[in-house]
């Protein structure tokens, strides 16, 4: 469980608690994939839809593709999401 700043998008959190997986090449433009993760089913929901840069950085993984795939560069942390259950996808490099 971590704790995110609200504002801050899921990848800054993650690198800020050091969370093993997420890397953040591109600074979080939606071109690296190296923020993928899976967002719990019972919470995809919950999020908008993925915006056209983010669906085609999610079709171009190499990990597998899941209903929950995300970019962590692309979720910002805000009270609607509280509680919400990811975990990060398999490398990308
Ligand atoms: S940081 Fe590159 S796609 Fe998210």
């Amino acid at each position: 469980m971590v704790d995110a700043e609200l504002g801050s998008s899921l990848k800054d959190v993650a690198l800020h608690k050091e969370v093993d997986g997420i890397v953040g090449l591109c600074g979080g433009y939606a071109n690296c994939g190296t923020c993928h993760i899976y967002v719990a089913e019972q919470d995809i929901a919950r999020l908008p839809a993925p915006d056209e840069a983010e669906e085609m950085m999610l079709e171009g993984l190499f990990a597998d593709r899941q209903a929950g795939s995300r970019l962590a560069c692309q979720i910002i942390a805000g009270p609607e999401l509280e509680g919400l259950a990811v975990t990060v996808a398999p490398a990308q490099m």
